[in-house]
């Protein structure tokens, strides 16, 4: 039986429950580490809202939320490294501290394109924290400060991450079927 009834998924990969638990942890962390400071969360749309809003709930310090649009073409079938802000953030950055919210890591492109990016607007300091890790495809090596799931070699999607822009409201992450396409 294919989770929820959607025959294009093959199994759940990580249900609400766990993902719940996981996100108070790193929120947890973030808290601890953060201590006595703000953060400034920003959001890739569209992958990372989901994330992102669940994140910030649980962190206990002040924060404020800012987002970026990027077209990507590093998925598995583009080529690789050809990223460019199609959206950008609302406000300066500057002398904030700022938190990276993504919501897969998987060859790195992406996340340097940001990273190069966001740190050309000297911010206080600039971490990453991603809510799917694909540690196994990692072309370009990127500081991941905060994880919450290092998942397979396999495409995923919900909680966000969307196949053809669908699924991204599953409240779970499930693994497709290897014919999705
Ligand atoms: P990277 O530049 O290869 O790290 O690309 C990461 C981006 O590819 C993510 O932000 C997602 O938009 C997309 N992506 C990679 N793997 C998956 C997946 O399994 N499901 C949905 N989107 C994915
Ligand atoms: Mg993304």
């Amino acid at each position: 039986m294919s989770p929820s009834g959607i025959p294009g998924l093959e199994r759940v990969l990580f249900t609400e429950e766990q993902i719940e638990a996981r996100i108070r942890e790193v929120a947890a962390a973030i808290s601890r580490d953060y201590e006595g400071k703000s953060i400034k969360l920003i959001g890739v749309l569209k992958g990372s809202v989901f994330f992102l809003t669940a994140l910030a709930r649980h962190i206990e310090v002040p924060l404020k939320i800012d987002f970026l649009g990027i077209s990507s073409f590093s998925n598995r079938s583009g080529a690789p490294g050809l990223v460019r802000i199609a959206k950008d953030l609302d406000d300066s950055i500057e002398g904030e501290d700022v938190l990276l919210v993504e919501d897969i890591v998987d060859t790195g492109f992406t996340l340097r394109y940001l990273l190069q990016t966001l740190a050309g607007r000297a911010p206080n300091s600039l971490s990453v924290c991603t809510f799917l890790d694909r540690h196994s495809r990692r072309i370009v090596q990127t500081p991941v400060k905060y994880r919450c799931f290092e998942i397979p070699d396999r495409f995923v999607v919900g909680f966000g991450l969307d196949h053809n822009q669908l699924y991204r409201n599953l409240g779970y992450v499930a693994v497709m079927k290897p014919d999705r396409s």
